[in-house]
């Protein structure tokens, strides 16, 4: 007798009494670690998705885990039977956007003037010295998403992309939305959360090909909540009303000039250089952070005629309507929908994931997966495709019910990929804070949407989904599809340029003070602009409301 363990999409047989990472060892797959099985590092996270109870009971060491989550060298196979299915938080291969499209804002555009400098063998950040070297000197841009991270390698005397990194963000451990992350850190004292983001963060950087002591500086940007955390700032007040982050507050008091943050690389626990510089791009206000920011930087907002809008659908999704004369942004608490979580087999886009969905005539399933092996669950723009689909060929109805009743929808031959009704609730609401938060805003700006000239999609999900499938279902406005820009990561992007560029540096400060930031729950129309985008509908193209 064995259980039959799924270990990040390995199969093998195996007999009780091992750890799970003893047996990831044995199939080869690398689990994150600093402590090497010592359960001190609480790096080793694994997502337990089928047989939690085949497993040993948690121990002591794994008090801050709950739900599927559990440290691979404290849990043991325990059962000599049945099937175990889990996952490491640094599976497969993200897609990476190493480079933005259809930005006008490129790295090539802009003359290099970062703040790091040598002369001679002196290494200066903004003129002070900070260390001697004839080597290569280097700066990183982070992208910090709630769900994703992603890192780009500068060499930043040639402004050259020397590598780039992305993973799974391993606090998902507490929760996967922004919400969940600020009511563990509360109930979790002592900087857990942060701990085991640098520690992956650290594990990324010495794989990077170069000496990470030539790391003089790094850029982050991301939503409040994730940038502040990694800042180790309290997150307390940007989880409740009016939901401000403790940097915003104190500029408001007038006790600080900008709601950037900045620190040295001894204090980030990163192995950089340790007199590196550590800054954290402004965030615009409430829950609009430091990545929409860097779309608005990568968008070249501060310089643009066109009405433009900026979308990225996320955990938090993103929206940013205006030009170089006015602009409006909101942030909509769409949660994890639409990135996999939440959904019975969803994932993000990693290799095995479906990302897009044909129904054939005879009603078969046509599918695209990510790496092109066997599908190994949906991910966001696969979703997104298949809700089209469902609908399209009239399988499902605007108000997200299967017409011949509740079912399972079984996706490929094996079986092991489905979709539930109660997905599309989850992506229903999911939708319906979008929708809610478009209208909101297009409705503060006193525009419709066939108003607007360009249209970007950020995001990974942006980038690669179905325009066609999303306005179908109503996820963006039905605008023509010569507008619609699939940019990808422009945040990456606006974090890139803000590290070459001192002078984007500073244009990115200023963007930020003229945002007027749209809050949601206080329009009187949100509630039946949630109600009405919860159906799988296209939105009205020349909608307009009075504010
Ligand atoms: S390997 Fe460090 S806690 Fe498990």
């Amino acid at each position: 007798m064995s259980v039959e363990l799924h270990f990040n999409q390995q199969l093998s047989s195996v007999a009780p009494g091992s750890s799970l990472f003893d047996y990831a060892e044995t199939l080869g797959i690398q689990v994150p670690t600093s402590c090497r099985k010592q359960g001190k590092c609480k790096e080793c996270l694994v997502e337990v998705v089928e047989g939690m109870e085949l497993l040993s009971p948690r121990m002591p060491e794994e008090k801050h885990l709950d739900g599927r989550f559990r440290l691979s060298c404290r849990t043991a196979v325990a059962s000599d039977a049945g099937l175990v299915r889990c996952h490491t938080m640094r599976r497969g291969q993200m897609r990476i956007d190493l480079s933005a499209a259809g930005l006008p804002e490129t790295l090539r555009a802009i003359f290099p003037d970062p703040a790091v400098t040598r002369r001679g063998d002196a290494i200066s950040i903004d003129g002070q010295e900070v260390d001697r070297s004839t080597g290569p000197i280097h700066g990183i841009a982070m992208d910090l998403g709630t769900t994703t991270v992603v890192l780009r390698l500068f060499n930043l005397e040639t402004a050259e992309l020397v590598a780039g990194a992305s993973f799974e963000n391993p606090q998902r451990f507490a929760g996967s939305d922004v919400m969940a992350r600020i009511h563990y850190d509360s109930l979790h004292p002592g900087k857990l959360l942060r701990r085991t983001l640098a520690g992956y963060l650290s594990h990324a950087i010495e794989d990077f090909p170069v000496d990470p002591q030539s790391i003089y500086e790094m850029v982050v940007v991301g939503n409040s909540t994730m940038r502040d955390l990694f800042f180790r700032q309290s997150v307390h007040s940007i989880g409740q009303s009016p939901y401000q982050s403790i940097t915003e507050l104190q500029m408001a008091q007038g006790r600080r000039a900008s709601t950037s943050l900045t620190e040295t690389g001894r204090r980030s626990l990163l192995p950089i250089h340790p007199r590196a510089r550590v800054w954290g791009a402004p965030v615009i206000s409430g829950h609009v952070g430091a990545d929409a920011a860097a779309c608005m930087l990568a968008a070249g907002l501060a310089h643009e005629e066109r009405l433009v809008a900026i979308m990225d659908i996320g955990t938090n999704t993103e929206l940013i309507v205006g030009n170089r004369h006015r602009i409006l942004a909101a942030s909509c608490p769409a949660g994890p929908a639409f990135e996999g979580g939440a959904i019975a087999c969803g994932m993000p886009a990693l290799d095995g994931a479906i990302e897009d969905v044909r129904i054939a005539a005879d009603g078969s399933f046509h599918l695209d997966v990510i790496g092109g092996g066997p599908p190994q669950g949906i991910c966001g723009s696969g979703l997104v495709a298949l809700m089209s689909e469902l609908m399209r060929t009239g399988q499902l109805n605007e108000r997200g019910r299967f017409e011949d009743g509740p079912h399972r929808i079984v996706l490929d031959p094996q079986g092991s990929v489905f979709f539930l009704e109660s997905d599309v609730n989850e992506l229903a609401q999911a939708k319906g804070a979008n929708s809610a938060g478009l209208e909101v805003v297009f409705a503060n700006y006193g525009i419709g949407f066939d108003q607007i000239e360009v249209f970007y999609l950020a995001g990974g999900f942006g980038r690669h989904m179905n325009v066609q499938a999303a306005a179908r279902i109503g996820l963006i406005p039905p605008i023509p599809e010569d507008r619609v820009v699939q940019a990808g990561n422009a945040a990456i992007e606006g974090a890139s340029l803000a590290l070459l560029s001192r002078s984007k540096r500073r244009e990115l400060e200023q963007l930020v003070r003229r945002v007027e930031h749209c809050r949601l729950e206080t329009h009187p129309r949100f509630f039946d602009f949630f109600v009405e985008g919860c159906l799988f509908k296209p939105m009205e193209p020349a909608h307009q409301v009075a504010g």
